[in-house]
This record gives structure tokens, sequence and C-alpha cells, in this order.
């Protein structure tokens, strides 16, 4: 038997065989040649929700593993910090703005209900002639956007696609809710998805999603959309604030973000011990943690940055790229796991040969 393009000889056939020797067959690869990220300087740190809320430092290290999160000042948006990270791509590549052909941003947060925050972001970076679109399916956001973003490229149509993921969280944050306001920060994370001419220079390998609408109360912003447009009720009632039940809301990510790196591993005959780098959503470390103990992933290969962070939402997954080139603990051919989940109920895995 060949191996594939995870590189992993397989025990027998499987669905993923037939997609490896479809993709192989055809030679059309997608890769990510570039990573930047926009994070607003200013600290919100656990003393300082101290004096917001009845807690302590303590207890949110212990229960989610965060010491600081970034936060915007005020009339800092989405696209100012999306825009941010698009241009540390281009001074990476030596793109010109007008290369990018396609933008799109995952987020729950854009600066307005319309335009789309991809248009904004296309003008602030200067991207004549792209097209682009939003993408809102929460903490998932980010990995569902690259999927789509590969296959523009798989299918020849498109070279130079930007992913971004940006949520500015303190806009929806209900700062009198201690169970939430905890968890949440801002910032931004791009990738720039390019074909790949080889395995060997980078690939994207496999994607499962999976999305559960019953736990859509769970994790909701109740208010500002059709069932509930703003009034001065919506309003009073909070109703434009991220509500959760913290409980069920862990049950299910502790639960689900290991299951669905499980059943993508399986599909290429892979354990959580073939990954070189495993890069899950930062939700909580302990939600983390429970994930790496059913992969069987080494510690040492696993990317956590919750504790500078915290939840930046749709940023979590391009963040943590970062920190881990950063780290120098991502190189070009490492076999890499992402995984996502989130609000809807949502989640995700991706199985990828990193690209640079
Ligand atoms: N500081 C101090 N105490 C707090 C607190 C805080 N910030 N938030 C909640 N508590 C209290 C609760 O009121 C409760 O008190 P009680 O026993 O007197 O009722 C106690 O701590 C335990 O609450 P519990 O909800 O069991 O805590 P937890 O360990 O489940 O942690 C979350 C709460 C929110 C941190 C945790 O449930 C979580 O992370 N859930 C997932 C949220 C998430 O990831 N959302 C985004 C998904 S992408």
């Amino acid at each position: 038997m060949q191996p594939g393009l995870a590189g992993v000889r397989r025990a027998g056939p499987d669905r993923s065989t037939e997609t490896e020797e479809r993709l192989l067959s055809k030679v059309a690869l997608a890769r990510i040649s570039a990573v930047g990220t926009g994070v607003p300087p200013k600290l919100l740190t656990n003393k300082d929700l101290e004096k917001l809320v009845d807690t302590t430092d303590e207890w949110i290290l212990e229960r989610t593993g965060i010491r600081q999160r970034h936060v915007v000042e005020k009339g800092v948006a989405s696209s100012d910090l999306a825009a941010e990270a698009a241009r540390k791509i281009l001074a990476q590549t030596g793109l010109k703005p007008t290369d990018i052909e396609l933008i799109i941003v995952a987020t729950i947060t854009p600066d307005m209900q319309l335009p789309a925050t991809a248009c904004l972001v296309q003008h602030k970076i200067g991207a004549t002639g792209a097209w682009g679109f939003d993408l809102s399916i929460a903490c998932s956001g980010f990995l569902y956007a690259l999927q789509v973003a590969v296959q523009f490229v798989v299918n020849g149509t498109h070279k130079n696609v930007l992913v971004i993921g940006v949520d500015v969280m303190t806009s929806i944050i209900d700062y009198t809710d201690r169970q939430t306001c905890i968890i949440f920060g801002d910032g931004a994370g791009a990738a720039l998805v390019q074909p790949s001419a080889s395995v060997e220079e980078g690939c994207f390998i496999d994607f499962l999603h999976e999305v559960d609408g019953s736990g859509g109360d769970f994790l909701c912003l109740p208010g500002g959309g059709s069932k509930n447009p703003t009034s001065h009720e919506t309003v009073d009632k909070k109703l434009h604030y991220v509500h959760q039940d913290g409980k069920v809301v862990f049950k299910f990510a502790a639960v689900k973000m290991a299951e669905i790196c499980v059943r993508l591993l399986e599909r290429h005959g892979l354990t959580g011990k073939d990954i070189d780098v495993f890069i899950p959503h930062q939700a909580n470390l302990r939600i983390i943690n429970a994930a790496v103990e059913r992969l069987q992933v080494p510690a040492d290969r696993v990317i956590i940055n919750i504790d500078t962070y915290g939840n930046t939402t749709a940023a979590t997954l391009p963040l943590a790229m970062q920190t881990a080139l950063d780290q120098g603990r991502l190189k070009k051919g490492d076999l890499v796991l992402l995984a996502s989940m989130g609000a809807g109920f949502s989640a995700g895995a991706c199985l990828m040969r990193w690209g640079f």
C-alpha cells in the first residue's frame, strides 16, 4: 500500500483513500503559505476582571487556564484587526494587494450587519478586484472558511485566497456576567491559501465538520436578529450580549472536539500519536486537555496560548498557528491537526501538511 497525503501507510481502504487518490491524480493541492495576526495591544487581566465582577484571578486560571486577554480600544473594529493581519501576510509574501482574489472573513462580530466585513477589509488593504464574503459559524468559523478557500484553489479558479478569522468579542459581552466575560478576548488571524505543487510543499489532506442545532440555545446572542429585532426591550433584557450555559457547552466541547478529531484521523489510519502539531480551538484549557488525553497527542506537540489571549472565537486557530511559528514548533511538512468547536453547536477538524 502506498503512503497517502498524510505520508503514513494506512491499514486498509477507506473513504479518504479515495479522496487522497483523487487529489493526487489531479495534483490539485492547496496549502497555507503565510500567516499573519492583528492583536490589539491593550490587556484585560484577571485582576482587572476582579474589579468588574465577583471573581478571582485564581478561580479564572484554575477553571479556564486564562491569565489575560487582548482587548480593543473604543472605536477599533473587526475590519481594523483583520486588515492588520492581512497586511502582515502581504508584507511577508511580497504579494501586491491586487494579487488577492478572494477574502473570506469568519466572524460573529462584523463591523456592521452590512456591508460584509470582507468588503471593508478589501477596501482597507487595497485589494482592488477581489471579491469576498463573511462566514458566520462562531468559533468554528476559521476552519470552515479554510475548507471553502481550499475548494476555490484546488478547482483551479483562484491562486491567492485570504482566510481571516476575527472577533471583537468585547463588543458583545456583558461585563456583569462573570461566567461569560472571563473567557473572551479580541483578535484576528489570517492565512493565505495558495496552490501547492507537491505534498512535500504542504497540502490540505482532509476536513471533517459537523453542526448540531439542538445546542443552539446554550450559546447564543438572542437579540438584534430577525427573531428579536433590536428594541428598547431587547436592550433592557440584555439580549444583545452572548448568553451561554457554560456547563452544557463545556460538556459538548470536552467530548466533541476529541471525537471529531478521532473520526478524521481514523479515516487516514492515523492516531493522535502520528500528529506532529495539534492546534485546538482555545476555549478552555480543561477542554483542550480532555481532547489531548483522548487523542493521546504528546503534550509537547500541543499548541496552547489561551493563557495570553483567552477565547478569541474565530481567531483562535490562526493566532495559535502564529504562536507555534514564533516558538519554532511548526515547520514545513509537519502533519498538523486543527480542531474547532463552538456555538451552533458546531465542530470541525482539519488534517494538513504545513506549507511554509
Ligand atoms: N468566578 C468565580 N466563580 C464563578 C465564576 C467566576 N468567574 N463563574 C462561575 N462561578 C461559580 C458559579 O456561580 C458556581 O457557583 P455555585 O456553585 O455557588 O453555583 C461555581 O463557580 C461553579 O460553576 P460552574 O459553572 O460549575 O463552573 P465551571 O467549572 O463549569 O466553569 C465555565 C464555568 C464557564 C468557565 C465553564 O463552564 C466553561 O468554560 N464552559 C465552556 C464555555 C465556553 O467554552 N464557551 C465558548 C465555547 S467556544
